[in-house]
């Protein structure tokens, strides 16, 4: 069990449904994997539900159901919206999995004899109402935000990872491995949280049981469960078959993880410093995003319920809005959020752009070739081939180059961009030759000429978007003729191969690929 490639996604919390920011990390992932499926490389991709905690007891309480059957019905409706939404995850983790379970027992207990975790008393401002303690983004004017009632000062008794022994270390393997974090201003960052001047020391992995019974007991101690970040944090070492697989370790090296900026110091403090403490290699890359904001505020749990991905798909689609997500974001910067701008897009590139020159292709090459694939120059003997068709035959074997490249940065936004960038071209180039007017005037060989260069970069076009449209792609292709391109086709060369169609291919007219966005 290796695997070339292995990508994750946080695992969501069950208290709420997927909204716009989850669905944007999944869908990068899913990209991802696809891309890398299509490079012909072995790929694990693994996503799921962290079901455990304070948070989760909280909303299921509220739903009056026991937190078990709380979650795991939570759990299975997150699964059905990535399913619904087409999403090719090879595990869907949820962290009462018995391996799972039985993986976050052997590292406590590993760390535990390392003499990783020490036992003492812990002072700190205590909410009743929360029933924990609070940190200072709880509080305001010295209340809990939430019950607005002054916390009182308690101590209590748990169990300290001894995070900060490794801080060193990690300032070294940072600076060793630049690429380790991605973009580097979120390098900086962590660097900046384990400074000895930060604050940031030891890590309380413990909740007595008293106070919090949901979650996975500490093999030391049955007066404890863990806490919810260290137990969820060990979901990415079990989904690559750690310990039992064999294989684990290979697959594991080669794991990138897709997070949020808002959970960078759980994924860039506390995890690497966990698996050092363990005696375990780190991961391949940490990939940081920023935020989907709407009118500048960020888009949560409260506003999240306008940005529902299954509302976005009844209402224009749910590739177009996957494609807006990939495209209109860069990765690690704040992304924003309007219908008028995802309606905008969907316009612009999808029904003009992309839709307008399928349709117009199959349409011309209908009227004035009976819909076939012509034979290309040299393979009758006659012509050669035109300026048109020269540059943008350079110009595919360039983007299919490009892509691949921004792919591997998680530059997905500039892999779209420049996909996009050379259909425009190519409607350019259409308008240029103007075939219906060289049919008027007799001249077929022009007419049949960009024509069948328009199906060349319509071809490179289906293959290339494959991993970011699947269905549109899938029909791109199979409106030329060449539906099976997608099984044996190797990214990115063989979206820069040319003529591949065979002359005579039948190709079919459909309707637009792209309807035009309903106004918001
Ligand atoms: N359960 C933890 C992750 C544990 S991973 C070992 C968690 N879950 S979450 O459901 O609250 O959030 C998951 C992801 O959603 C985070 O990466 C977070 O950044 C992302 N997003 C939540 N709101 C977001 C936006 N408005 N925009 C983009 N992503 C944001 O944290």
């Amino acid at each position: 069990m290796s695997a070339a490639f292995a990508i994750t996604t946080p695992i969501y919390y069950v208290n709420g449904a997927p909204h716009i920011g989850h669905t944007y990390t999944t869908c990068v992932a899913d990209t991802l994997a696809r891309w890398r499926r299509l490079r012909g490389e072995e790929v694990y991709f693994q996503t799921g539900t962290d079901v455990h905690g304070d948070k989760a007891v909280e909303a299921a309480l509220a739903a009056g159901e026991a937190p078990e059957a709380f979650t795991r019905r939570m759990s299975a409706e997150w699964r059905q919206t990535w399913d619904e939404l087409g999403i090719a995850y090879d595990r869907f983790i949820q962290t009462t999995d018995a391996d799972h379970v039985a993986g976050v027992k052997l590292i406590l207990q590993r760390l535990w004899e390392r003499g990783e975790i020490t036992f003492r008393e812990y002072e700190g401002l205590y909410c009743v109402g929360c029933e924990r303690f609070l940190s200072d983004r709880d509080m305001q004017d010295g209340l809990c935000r939430d019950h607005e009632r002054a916390p009182e000062l308690r101590s209590e008794s748990n169990y300290f990872f001894r995070m900060s022994r490794h801080f060193g270390w990690l300032a070294r393997t940072l600076e060793e491995q630049p690429g380790l974090i991605r973009p580097a201003r979120y390098k900086a960052e962590v660097l900046g949280m384990i400074r000895d001047d930060s604050g940031l020391s030891d890590l309380c992995i413990s909740r007595p049981r008293q106070r919090l019974a949901w979650g996975i007991e500490l093999p030391f101690d049955s007066n404890y469960v863990c806490y919810v970040w260290f137990d969820a944090l060990l979901n990415y070492l079990v989904g690559c078959g750690f310990p039992e697989d064999s294989g684990w370790e290979a697959r594991w090296r080669n794991t990138h993880h897709l997070i949020g900026k808002d959970i960078l110091k759980p994924h860039g403090v506390f995890w690497p410093t966990m698996l050092h403490a363990a005696g375990l290699p780190l991961y391949r890359s940490l990939n940081v995003h920023g935020f989907w904001n709407m009118e500048d505020r960020k888009i949560g749990k409260s506003l999240g319920n306008m940005v529902d991905p299954r509302v976005m798909k009844q209402r224009y689609g749910f590739e177009p809005f996957r494609y807006f997500l990939l495209r209109e974001m860069a990765y690690g910067q704040d992304g924003s959020f309007s219908e008028a701008a995802l309606a905008r897009r969907i316009d612009a590139d999808l029904a003009n752009n992309l839709g307008n020159l399928l349709s117009r292709t199959l349409d011309m090459l209908a009227r004035y070739c009976g819909g076939r694939i012509p034979t290309p120059p040299g393979q009758d003997g006659a012509s050669t081939e035109g300026e048109a068709e020269r540059q943008l035959r350079e110009a595919t074997a360039e983007t299919a180059a490009a892509v691949d490249r921004f792919v591997e940065e998680v530059a997905l936004h500039r892999a779209l961009e420049a996909i996009f960038a050379l259909l425009n071209q190519t409607n350019r180039t259409l308008e240029q030759c103007a075939p219906w007017k060289a049919a008027k005037e007799g001249r077929q060989k022009d007419v049949e000429e960009i024509l069948r260069t328009c199906c060349n970069v319509l071809r490179a076009a289906g293959l290339l978007l494959a991993a970011f449209l699947p269905e549109a792609a899938a029909e791109i292709l199979s409106r030329l003729g060449a539906a099976s391109a997608l099984k044996t086709a190797r990214l990115p060369e063989d979206a820069a191969a040319w003529n591949a169609l065979p002359p005579g291919t039948q190709t079919r007219k459909a309707p637009p690929l792209f309807p035009r966005a309903p106004r918001p």
